[in-house]
């Protein structure tokens, strides 16, 4: 763990935008405050970047974009590779930050620094490969080919819950495919861009390629909808936001990835390893406290199964320490603010008023802060908000099916299309209900199964597209088909 003092990456005292290479402030000169959810505190100010800044990093991207473009794939790579080994040089560093901005708990946030800098790597190697084609002609006189060319000028609209990895799962793509680009992170994690600023700075990349502008988030989502430079943008996201982008990007019919909401399903067959579903159930469900779009938000166990099921994940439960998400031992940090408790309790006791019990946790923890306790609760039934909404935080509602036919019909009966999970030592039905549920991410007795070489993107309402893995950077490229008579 590195003391905010010793931040090297940026200065808590004067933390600035970063637009064409430069260090700069917002011109509005005005400011929001960042607090850190362990413990209430202003870790710093932010300056409030708006229309101008994100019109200026634009036209930054797009002075860029042709350099950038014309550089080899190799030559991006070798960018995009140097920008990875000072990302997990800077690892104890940039864990920190990420932990006192939006409360992760730091071990866990050491992991997503690996997990963002290997979407470099895949991307840097990926893009060596953004191989044409050649059509065989109907006339002998012709040749037919089809390139790839980048996009052009892109931006990423990224989430708190992942400061780094979105960031990464989004810029390693278009950088690699030859874009340029500009970020603008949540608002209540923008550090963690400010200094992978740095780290592309010190990484040599030239000026303008990546811009970061934090502040107003209507107004510079509003220029980069309607600048015409912006050929296309990756949000992750809610739902609710997600369908609002899509009005905005019609009129310019500008290139969309939505990666948005998720209630992802977990279901214990009675022929599971339950020791390792559980395992399973804790990754999932409790990574990140509960705060990532592909927790487990529904817990189906089969009936005769669920009390020994329901006892070893409580025994896990317990044993999980919560507290400030800087102590190197926490493994349940806080949650990222006031409102994203306010939404846990509000679950819970709408499930408590509707016969739900509490078999582990289910209450605040501490004196300050926005912790809630690792919760587990048992007799859930579907009529419960917290079986229909995402909650966002460290609760696992468990309840109970009969049969194949009848869990996946509940599993399936959702708006979103996420991630879904199974647990079974059957192969055929592993095989069988994998292929039966409506859900873009399935893991298959994996509670984690998220990884830089693998499409990830939902079904139905949790958005479309798909990050990672060599689908991951079809939408940064444009295929332009060559005819040529000869
Ligand atoms: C997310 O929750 O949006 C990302 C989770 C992952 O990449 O595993």
């Amino acid at each position: 763990m590195v003391k905010t003092k010793e931040f090297t990456l940026i200065d808590l005292e004067d933390i600035k935008l970063f637009i064409n290479g430069e260090w700069v402030t917002a011109e509005s000169n005005s400011f929001f405050s960042l607090k850190n959810p362990s413990t209430g505190e202003i870790v710093t100010e932010i300056p409030r970047g708006g229309r101008k800044e994100a019109r200026n990093a634009i036209e930054a991207a797009s002075t860029a974009f042709p350099k950038w473009a014309a550089l080899t794939a190799y030559e991006r790579a070798d960018y995009l590779l140097k920008l990875k080994d000072l990302m997990l040089d800077n690892e104890a560093e940039l864990a920190s930050i990420m932990s006192i901005e939006m409360g992760k708990a730091y071990s866990e946030a050491r992991g997503e620094v690996k997990y963002a800098a290997s979407f470099l790597t895949w991307y840097a190697e990926e893009g060596r490969r953004i191989y044409g084609e050649t059509i065989p002609a109907s006339v002998s006189n012709k040749r037919l080919f089809v390139v790839k060319q980048p996009v052009g000028v892109i931006a990423a609209i990224t989430p708190w819950n992942f400061p780094l990895a979105m960031m990464t799962r989004k810029l390693g793509p278009a950088l690699a495919a030859g874009c340029t680009g500009v970020v603008k992170p949540a608002s209540q994690s923008p550090l963690s861009a400010f200094a992978f600023a740095k780290l592309v700075e010190l990484a040599g990349i030239p000026n303008g390629v990546v811009n970061i502008v934090a502040g107003a988030t209507g107004e510079i989502s509003d220029e980069i909808f309607e600048n015409p430079e912006v050929k296309k943008i990756s949000f992750t996201g809610s739902t609710e936001v997600g369908k609002k982008l899509v009005e905005k990007s019609a009129p310019q019919l500008k290139k969309l990835a939505l990666e948005l909401g998720g209630h992802a399903p977990f279901i214990v067959f009675e022929d599971a390893d339950l020791e390792k579903a559980a395992e399973g159930a804790l990754a999932s469900k409790f990574r990140n406290a509960g705060q990532t779009c592909v927790c487990a938000n529904r817990i189906y166990v089969h009936e005769k199964v669920k009390d020994d099921f329901a006892k070893i994940l409580v025994e896990k439960v317990k044993q999980l320490k919560i507290g400030n998400s800087l102590d190197e031992t926490v493994q349940i940090g806080p949650l990222v603010n006031e409102q994203g408790v306010q939404k846990v309790e509000e679950h819970v006791l709408d499930a408590l008023a509707k016969g739900a019990v509490v078999l582990q946790g289910g209450k605040r923890y501490g004196e300050k802060g926005c912790f809630y306790e690792p919760t587990v609760l048992g007799n859930v039934t579907k009529d419960m908000k917290i079986m229909k909404e995402e909650t966002f935080g460290p609760v696992a509602p468990i309840t109970t099916f009969k049969d194949d036919q009848e869990v996946i019909r509940e599993a399936n009966d959702t708006i979103y299309g996420l991630a879904a999970y199974l647990y079974t030592s059957d192969i055929s039905r592993a095989v069988k209900v994998s292929e039966a549920l409506n859900f873009g991410v399935i893991g298959l007795n994996d509670g984690v199964p998220g990884t830089a070489q693998a499409p990830f993107g939902g079904m139905n309402q949790s958005g479309y597209g798909r990050e990672g893995g060599h689908q991951g950077i079809k939408d940064y490229l444009e295929e332009k088909y060559i005819s040529l008579s000869l």
